[in-house]
């Protein structure tokens, strides 16, 4: 499609939303929440049905990790989801809350994520974090952190310093469950046509190994284009990261955390998932 046109298309995706929303309601009988189209939009999932049924998967996964590595009895728990977008994955959490008394918190760098999860969760505590830690949370506070394709766009010196705030705010012995690009993720990058990722094309997965990890940022962040409005809160360097799980067995075990787990494309068969516990 004509750029041109494309961009019109965009501009009146929002119109259009609430009938997308009510027509999938109506055929799958889903109550909860479901965001606006701007806040679908930034966290790259603009299809309803992707929203809600992508964010159910993702949620499966994790709740099947924490059961896998806690004795605790679910309910017990408080959970953060850090980096929570308009909470597709925060939503199936919430939603079983009532039943199980979760206490959930979700924090974000995107002041309009965390005014539409305050309004369509209240429930849950959820707050604006700067771009670089602290987060607004005290010490020890949580039992297990999730976080679904954050470190995936953070350069890594901030990924260090993001790891060592999981840790601060997790209890001992509490579970921090970390999505990841791996090499599937860099097959993907490598040969897609979005011109957002030109900087990927020709990186081999032989890169990925003896780098350990590669970042590169969106080229667009430093130019006045209208996709800039995609990253809503963020300051500093933003743009795309891939891990070689090997290094990530290696190097993050040297931040506090043992490596209980990494599962290679874990998150319907797209992200690598780590899961870590705090020492
Ligand atoms: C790809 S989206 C994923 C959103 C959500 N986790 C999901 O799975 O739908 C990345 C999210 O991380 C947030 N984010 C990026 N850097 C962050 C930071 N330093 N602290 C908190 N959130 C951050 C973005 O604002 C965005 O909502």
């Amino acid at each position: 499609m004509h750029p041109l046109l494309k961009r019109a298309a965009l501009a009146t995706e929002p119109l259009w939303d609430p009938l997308w929303i009510a027509l999938y309601r109506a055929r799958h009988g889903y109550r909860a929440p479901i965001p606006p189209f701007t806040n679908r939009d930034r966290i790259g999932a603009r299809n309803v049905g992707w929203f809600v049924e992508g964010g159910r998967l993702d949620y499966q996964t994790f709740r099947q990790a924490i059961e896998r590595h806690t004795a605790d009895p679910l309910p017990a728990l408080s959970v953060l989801d850090f980096g929570a977008g308009g909470g597709r994955i925060l939503a199936h959490f919430a939603g079983h809350e009532s039943a199980n008394g979760w206490r959930l918190a979700a924090s974000d760098v995107d002041p309009t994520a965390i005014a539409y999860l305050r309004r369509a969760w209240p429930q849950v505590d959820s707050r604006v974090n700067a771009s670089e830690p602290p987060l607004p949370f005290e010490a020890g506070r949580f039992d297990v952190l999730y976080a679904f394709s954050v470190w995936t766009h953070l350069p890594p010196e901030a990924q260090a310093r993001w790891l060592a705030e999981a840790g601060r705010v997790l209890r001992p012995g509490g579970l921090a469950l970390i999505t990841t690009l791996g090499f599937y993720g860099l097959e993907l990058l490598s040969h897609s046509a979005a011109p957002l990722e030109a900087e990927w094309w020709g990186v081999s997965a032989d890169d990925l190994r003896r780098q350990g990890v590669i970042y590169h940022e969106y080229a667009v962040l430093g130019q006045a284009l209208p996709e800039k409005e995609l990253f809503s809160g963020i300051q500093g360097s933003y743009g795309v990261s891939v891990h070689d799980p090997a290094y990530v067995r290696r190097a993050w075990a040297d931040q506090g955390f043992e490596v209980l787990e990494i599962i290679e494309r874990a998150m319907h068969g797209h992200q690598d998932l780590i899961v870590l516990r705090r020492g």
